[in-house]
């Protein structure tokens, strides 16, 4: 039997960070080993929350496709593509926008909190037709490929939803048998920021893949510790240290490290800055093939583009044997 079919994406809106990384990339690189792949920047996702500003859109295709490949998604083992390069996806929008009932996109959580957010900015920018269409889009997305699994954040679970209601109504409607995709929950530890908030890049408490060590060891400086530890020798408490100890957590996780930190920090045989900085090490150590990676990919858009194209054709291939289905079953010749 064939192997089934993994698909995800991302919208291209800046260079990725550690939480995108441990949370996301990592995942999907265990996902390429044993699945067929097909991962999506999807520029036109993008767009329905930021049609008025494009100017960085091209670059963000970019960066992100460099973080990708950096952190591990190999396009000899997946299809690594761009949205507006897999024309099979907008057609297949406008036949799913037909039959896809407006009340459902309607009560689709996550939908109606980007509503909210963007009239929240203050007259600056509506909210499109096709923004209420994001949904339907990413049914677009995944069935354009007959995809069986999404792997997706919790967020993201209520357009998996809708995606697996809008093929079932498909298939009853025209008789076919595309497949209902399933969500695959990404199981991961959440990394906050350093300042104990969710990380992200709003919020300027995150680390970007592509900073420097420098940059980095800055940043894990600035992270918050236990708050009742004043002076270097007050006895600390890792339990009560917001973020450092939790990065402790995870990239020393199943390590002697981790139990050493502990008793230094509860022994007060460390400083905070003293433990910030080792973290600082590790965190950089850790990083640092993905930076060489990504180095090699920097200034060689030629190289990324031809990756972008190459996945295209491929993921292209699939959708086309689907569109055929579909046009057929729709009447649509
Ligand atoms: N909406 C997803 C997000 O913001 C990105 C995405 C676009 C996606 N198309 C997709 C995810 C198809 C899974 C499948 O994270
Ligand atoms: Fe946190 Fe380390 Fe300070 Fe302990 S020594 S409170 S683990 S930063």
């Amino acid at each position: 039997m064939a192997n089934k079919v993994v698909m995800s994406g991302m919208r291209p809106t800046g260079k990725l960070h550690l939480g995108h990384y441990l949370g996301v990339l990592t995942n999907w690189k265990k996902l390429q080993e044993q699945y067929d792949c097909y991962f999506s920047i999807a520029n036109w996702h993008a767009l329905t929350t930021n049609y008025n500003n494009v100017s960085n859109l091209q670059d963000n295709v970019y960066e992100v496709l460099k973080d990708w490949l950096a952190s591990g998604i190999d396009p000899n083992k997946s299809t690594i593509f761009l949205q507006s390069m897999l024309p099979e996806v907008a057609i297949l929008h406008v036949y799913l926008s037909m039959m896809c009932p407006h009340n459902w996109v309607e009560r689709d959580p996550t939908l109606k909190d980007m509503v909210k957010i963007i009239k929240s900015k203050e007259g600056q920018i509506e909210a499109t037709y096709g923004l209420i269409g994001y949904p339907v889009l990413m049914c677009s997305d995944i069935m354009s490929l007959n995809a069986d699994y999404v792997p997706v954040g919790k967020d993201q679970l209520p357009h998996i939803e809708i995606a697996r209601d809008i093929v079932r109504r498909f298939n009853n409607l025209y008789g076919t048998d595309f497949t209902e995709p399933k969500g695959l929950l990404n199981d991961v530890k959440l990394l906050a920021g350093l300042d104990g908030n969710k990380m992200g890049k709003s919020f300027n408490n995150d680390i970007k893949l592509s900073d420097t060590p420098e940059e980095t060891t800055k940043k894990i400086m600035t992270g918050i510790t236990d708050r009742n530890r004043i002076r270097k020798d007050d006895k600390g408490d890792p339990n009560n240290c917001e973020v450092i100890y939790k990065y402790w957590e995870i990239f020393a996780s199943g390590t002697p490290k981790l139990q050493e930190i502990q008793d230094a920090c509860r022994g007060a045989e460390i400083g905070c800055m003293q433990c910030k900085r080792m973290l600082a090490e590790l965190v950089n150590n850790e990083l640092a093939p993905i930076r060489d990676k990504r180095a090699e990919y920097e200034n060689n858009p030629d190289v990324l583009k031809d990756i972008l194209k190459e996945g295209a054709k491929k993921a292209g291939e699939r959708a086309k044997t689907v569109m055929e289905k579909v046009e057929l079953a729709i009447k649509s010749f």
